[in-house]
């Protein structure tokens, strides 16, 4: 594990941003596993940045996001397909074709899962792997659970989840209560994951992913087992680790 301790979050996003970047300059057709949330949208803008000064092409990368909400629409501008045009995808040169997510709309679990599960087969191994952290220690949206989940799948939101994610929608009765989400394996088989976490509210949980036992019960806590596993986290996400 490498711990990489920025100043804030705009130090943060700049230096997560900075190994997006050698990805794609080092494998133009590379394959990036994409997160949504607060935590990684500096970084976006820092590749959008990069992009613009003519430094980073996109036209071969390819990504597979983490998640989706079980129900809503891709024009619903709460559900994932949209936050990643919004916050990266319309604004670099990568070809929608090339950019993939679980089928919210697909009301068949089952089928939902396995058609993403061969989509990421499709696709290849993942190179790098973009995660931010749940307050609960969940990645993706693989919420604590007795064991960890290996594929794709669908989970029920939790509690402290559906508190969390509330401030994106207009009302808490809103927030989705089922999402379908990469599982732990999808993660785990990421050549390099790297974890971006800002703010004092997760130095605790950050604590416990990171230096506490490997637990389902805290899902990012496998990542202490990943070979190539990297944290850029700010002063207030480490501030309990020293
Ligand atoms: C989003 C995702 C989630 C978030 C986590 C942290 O695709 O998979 O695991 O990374 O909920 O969210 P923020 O960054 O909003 O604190």
């Amino acid at each position: 594990m490498r711990i990489i301790r920025a100043k804030d979050y705009c130090e943060m996003s700049r230096r997560a941003a900075e190994i997006i970047a050698s990805e794609v300059i080092l494998k133009p057709d590379c394959v990036l596993g994409l997160a949504t949330g607060s935590s990684p949208v500096g970084t976006y803008d820092e590749l959008v940045k990069m992009y613009k000064d003519g430094a980073l092409d996109f036209s071969g990368v390819r990504t597979v996001n983490l998640d989706e909400y079980c129900g809503l629409d891709i024009t619903s501008d709460q559900s994932y397909v949209w936050f990643m045009h919004h916050h990266l995808f319309d604004r670099v040169n990568i070809r929608p074709e090339n950019t993939h997510f679980p089928d919210g709309k697909q009301a068949d679990a089952q089928k939902a899962c396995a058609e993403y599960d061969a989509v990421m087969e499709k696709t290849g191994r993942t190179d790098l792997q973009l995660l931010g952290l749940g307050p609960d220690g969940h990645i993706g949206f693989n919420e604590p659970e007795d064991f960890f989940p290996a594929g794709t799948h669908k989970v029920a939101l939790t509690d402290s989840t559906i508190q969390a994610n509330k401030r994106f929608f207009s009302s808490e009765e809103e927030v989705p209560r089922f999402a379908y989400t990469m599982g732990v394996a999808g993660i785990m088989k990421a050549r390099r994951v790297l974890m971006v976490v800002s703010g004092k509210s997760k130095a605790g949980i950050l604590k416990e992913a990171l230096c506490g036992p490997v637990v389902p019960q805290v899902p990012a806590s496998v990542l202490q087992l990943h070979p190539d596993f990297v944290l850029v986290a700010d002063e207030e996400a480490l501030s309990e680790m020293e």
